[in-house]
């Protein structure tokens, strides 16, 4: 921890307790670049992307932010080089392992959202380890979007929603968004107050689509490596500078 960082150990108090955002979303984007400007292979971008989100889910526990949700792994990434997959695939799983044991201790609730029956085996495996494991741990709630795509939850969540009412099940004059929002993947977690993304890119790209219909979205030119607690107290600064209004005037 650099000493600005250590500095910012606590909640700055210049932000407001009361108006901190429950739930807090990231598109970790830029570990590519980050890794070509310093002349590295993607994959280490990937590496110290790790240390960012671990950073990241430490500093929102210290500041008393309920939820923190991170896109690891969209539906269109499997379209990268099978390299860079694989090593992502095997990122997750070391990640893990490795870090189970301080999640557990820290009280760190971790669950992973997506299309899960379509990775690894053996990564699953892990996945369903961490969720047991910490399934009653309350401190912050970390969820880990992984073969996630918008488009392919809410098709899904009507899959499912048809089945019932062809069973008899449901009536279609019952599905309302609560119904709705409980055949999703993100079932039981509030939505997102914010939702940063890195790398200056200003697109959605497939997440959280139903969920952010609400939701402030914060951009910053920083890369994901370099997003660091300086970074975030200023997109926190800027989120309590909007005024939420959901559609009222
Ligand atoms: C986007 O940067 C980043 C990813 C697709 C991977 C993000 C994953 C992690 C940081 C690991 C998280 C680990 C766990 C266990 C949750 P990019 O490759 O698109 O960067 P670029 O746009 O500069 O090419």
């Amino acid at each position: 921890m650099t000493a600005q960082q250590t500095e910012l150990q606590n909640l700055p108090s210049d932000l407001k307790r009361e108006l901190l955002p429950k739930h807090v979303a990231v598109i970790m984007d830029g570990n590519g670049r980050w890794a070509k400007r310093q002349g590295l292979p993607r994959i280490m971008g990937h590496k110290r992307g790790v240390d960012a989100l671990k950073d990241l889910l430490r500093c929102c526990k210290d500041w008393g932010i309920q939820a923190l949700t991170a896109y690891a792994f969209s539906t269109e990434n499997w379209k990268r080089p099978q390299e860079e997959v694989d090593f992502l695939m095997t990122l997750f799983q070391r990640v893990l392992r490795q870090e189970l044991r301080e999640m557990v201790e820290e009280n760190v609730q971790i669950q992973f959202v997506g299309n899960l029956g379509a990775l690894p085996r053996s990564l699953q495996a892990e996945i369903s380890r961490s969720m047991a494991e910490t399934s009653h741990n309350q401190a912050i709630r970390f969820t880990v979007a992984t073969n996630y795509g918008g488009r392919q939850e809410i098709l899904q969540a009507c899959r499912a929603i048809a089945h019932k009412v062809q069973q008899g099940l449901i009536q279609p004059d019952q599905i309302d968004e609560q119904l709705f929002e409980r055949h999703l993947y993100t079932a039981g977690i509030t939505d997102p107050d914010l939702l940063i993304r890195t790398s200056g890119e200003m697109r959605l790209s497939n997440f959280l689509l139903w969920q952010m219909a609400y939701g402030e979205i914060y951009i910053t030119d920083a890369l994901w490596p370099d997003f660091d607690r300086t970074e975030f107290y200023r997109a926190l600064c800027a989120y309590q500078q909007r005024e939420r209004r959901f559609g009222t005037v």
